[in-house]
């Protein structure tokens, strides 16, 4: 087959050269945002007198029925000629005769793939804001049911201080807030528009690059042509942008896969998001989010790797430059459906209430209830700490908790312990008083889920 670039060729590659550097297999991705950057560069060269209205309007039929195809499935691609514009550009010329070769007149492959590439992220980057909100609301619906609902906070997975589920699940919600706004900015630099830029110098035609920007949607134009054909920070921004989120999603994979273990028993994950042992019959597995924690590290690799493959290019365009795509595409893949899944997790995930609330029972995570009870009576903090660290110290010798001492055991320890110290060490006590601000006192959970529920509402 005759290359559609071949006229200064004496011979053709071998089929199995064609087929390695042939990006076709996965760049059909972006048929769709290939047919659309060519019908606004179409109408962009009618509109500035550089094609007749005539052709233009062939080339536009042309293009909007293989829309069609495309939409069913029906386009049949071919590894010979390489990539999705060269597919396109040939069955395009095939469909309406000679004049379908006018569509790349005042345009290159290199700005017509960063075009793509940019439509491409910009429709999956809205897609995943929303399934970030998805997610979002799951989290707050779950929240909502557990205000009240304590289980022992840890540091250094050691029981810590007695804290509210709906806490913990909100400091996920917040995560995610913070990851849709990393892809919403990114969105800034998504929306500029490479096409015009040419090879990588511009054209000789007179373009109107704005015209072809707004058509598409973009809200201004790249400066340079050279940066406009030969920068993919776009991409690497998304890929650091999914690269944090997936760092969140595979902690809270991580937690989901602790609590559901016999060990701590705090949730069960709905059978719909489990699987099975194919050798133990009792097992129930939490997969999914063992999945989502290891895919975290295929999202980082394709971070790593596109930083990679660009760190050394000279401008403009370089064919190493191919290999942008399938990290996004797989990246996409797995952030969209690590989100889906998540949603689905969490909704439908059982809460083990009194089994959380009696690990809050049975340790030693009210003992600073015990040192600021002591320093609110005016002995220094750092004394109140070893006054009780002494009293925990007793608990452990004797293999009680700090609730079971009695008063005069106390009294021995401070005069200044009274009665009342025995609902200061209950452990929901504990909880509703940590009300300052973004605590996990119950008031300022309340607080927050409006806020929260106001953010979701606000998009
Ligand atoms: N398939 C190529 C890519 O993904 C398209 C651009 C090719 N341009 C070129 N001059 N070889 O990067």
């Amino acid at each position: 087959m005759k290359k559609l670039w071949g006229g200064r060729f004496t011979k053709t590659a071998e089929e199995w050269v064609d087929e390695f550097g042939a990006s076709i297999s996965f760049d059909q991705e972006l048929v769709l945002e290939d047919l659309d950057g060519s019908l606004a560069h179409v109408a962009m060269l009618s509109q500035c007198g550089i094609i007749s209205v005539d052709d233009a309007t062939l080339i536009t039929k042309g293009l909007h029925s293989l829309k069609e195809k495309a939409e069913s499935n029906q386009l049949q691609y071919s590894v010979k000629l390489e990539d999705i514009h060269l597919n396109l550009e040939s069955q395009l010329t095939e469909m309406i005769g000679p004049v379908g070769g006018k569509l790349h007149t005042g345009r290159s492959r290199n700005d017509q793939v960063a075009t793509d590439m940019h439509l491409y992220l910009r429709k999956q980057t809205e897609n995943i804001m929303a399934l970030i909100e998805e997610m979002q609301g799951a989290l707050l619906a779950q929240a909502k049911a557990h205000v009240e609902t304590i289980m022992p906070g840890y540091t250094h997975m050691q029981r810590a201080q007695p804290i509210s589920f709906a806490h913990h699940l909100m400091a996920y919600f917040w995560m995610l807030e913070r990851d849709k706004e990393r892809y919403q900015e990114s969105l800034k630099r998504i929306n500029l528009s490479p096409l015009g830029a040419g090879a990588l110098a511009g054209t000789t035609f007179p373009i109107d690059r704005e015209l072809t920007a707004e058509l598409l949607g973009f809200n201004e134009i790249y400066e340079n042509s050279l940066d406009a054909v030969s920068d993919r920070d776009f991409i690497l921004e998304f890929l650091s942008a999914s690269s944090i989120l997936m760092m969140h999603l595979s902690r809270l994979g991580e937690e989901i896969i602790l609590w559901s273990s016999q060990e701590f028993r705090f949730i069960e994950l709905d059978d719909a998001f489990s699987t099975g042992s194919s050798i133990m019959p009792q097992k129930k597995n939490p997969d999914m989010a063992e999945l989502i924690r290891g895919k975290t590290g295929r999202v980082y690799g394709n971070l790593m790797g596109l930083l990679t493959v660009l760190k050394g290019l000279p401008l403009a365009y370089n064919k190493d430059m191919q290999e942008d795509k399938e990290g996004m595409f797989d990246t996409v893949k797995t952030v969209t459906g690590s989100l889906k899944i998540f949603a689905g997790m969490i909704e439908t995930m059982k809460v083990h209430r009194a089994q959380m609330e009696s690990a809050t029972k049975n340790d030693f995570s009210n003992a600073t209830e015990l040192a600021d009870y002591l320093s609110g009576k005016g002995i220094p903090f750092r004394e109140s700490h070893e006054i009780v660290g002494q009293l925990v110290l007793r608990c452990v010798t004797k293999q009680c908790y700090l609730a079971d001492l009695t008063l005069s055991e106390f009294k021995e320890a401070h005069p200044l312990f009274e009665a009342d110290i025995y609902e200061v060490l209950n452990p929901i006590t504990a909880v509703k008083r940590r009300n300052s601000a973004g605590g996990t006192g119950f008031e300022q959970i309340r607080l927050a889920l409006q806020k929260a529920e106001a953010k979701l509402k606000a998009r």
